[in-house]
């Protein structure tokens, strides 16, 4: 399991060094570390701190995807392997894998799922050829990706010519009126830490809701996806901007 010790008082979002900006191998390990340290609690915690949200809003991205018997599809980031499970079961013909950093969350997905498929890998380098999924997915994990434009290029790279990439992820709810605004920072800032104090304490929550608050906006991410030739074919925003759902394809 990665150790968190090289990180002064653990890994302090609000004081110290900022994790919130860091790149490349020092994000990956840290990251890395975070995520074998919550992962045996991680699917209670994200229940109770998002109330919920999450779950409604991963059957949301994924309700009415077509694929067929056959078909490949890859989700980047699975951490428990809730996306895997989900998709398996809704379409048994189709050949899913998950894909994550944190051995410590693998070895979760794998507990709940020993039939499934699920390797090690970093987003970085996807070790997959070029054009082997007709659906490559990914919730909830672009934040803590070392480098943005690298794994969004991954991304598109491994999707067969006509293929999606589905990102959800948690925004900044920046259109919603001022009071929701005010709510959603104070929910992140002040009350997911105290709810996650029994989880294991407060401090990897602080990290995850404070790179919510500091991440780009959808409109950036639909930019950066643009820039890499991609075509952005949906965005769809729920709980008023606090989630997105991005489709894109590559273009050929
Ligand atoms: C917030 S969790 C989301 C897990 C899952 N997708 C879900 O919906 O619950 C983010 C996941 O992304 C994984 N991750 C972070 N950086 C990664 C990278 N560079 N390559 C692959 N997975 C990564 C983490 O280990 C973690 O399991």
């Amino acid at each position: 399991m990665a150790s968190l010790a090289g990180w002064p008082g653990g890994y302090p979002v609000t004081r110290g060094p900022d994790v919130i900006a860091l790149q490349g191998d020092a994000k990956r390990s840290f990251v890395a570390g975070l995520f074998d340290q919550i992962a045996s609690h991680y699917d209670a915690a994200n229940l109770l701190i998002s109330l919920g949200q999450t779950t409604i809003w991963r059957l949301l991205a994924l309700r009415g995807l077509v694929l067929q018997p056959g078909d490949r599809v890859l989700d980047i980031g699975c951490g428990t392997g809730w996306v895997v499970r989900h998709l398996q079961r809704a379409y048994p013909g189709v050949e899913i894998e998950g894909m994550d950093l944190s051995s410590g969350m693998l070895g979760e997905a794998r507990r709940r799922d020993p039939a499934g498929r699920y390797f090690l890998g970093d987003v970085r380098s996807i070790p997959r050829p070029d054009r082997s999924y007709e659906l490559v997915t990914t919730a909830f994990t672009l934040r803590n990706f070392p480098d943005l434009g690298e794994a969004l290029y991954e991304m598109l790279r491994v999707l067969k010519p006509g293929g999606r990439l589905l990102v959800l992820e948690a925004f900044r709810p920046a259109e919603a009126p001022a009071w929701f605004r005010a709510m959603h920072e104070l929910w992140l800032r002040r009350v997911i830490p105290l709810l996650a104090r029994p989880f294991g304490g407060p401090e990897p929550y602080r990290y995850l809701s404070e790179s919510i608050l500091r991440y780009m906006s959808v409109a950036e991410l639909v930019q950066r996806l643009k820039a890499l030739g991609a075509a952005v074919e949906e965005v769809r925003s729920f709980s008023m901007g606090a989630a997105a759902l991005i489709v894109a394809r590559p273009v050929m």
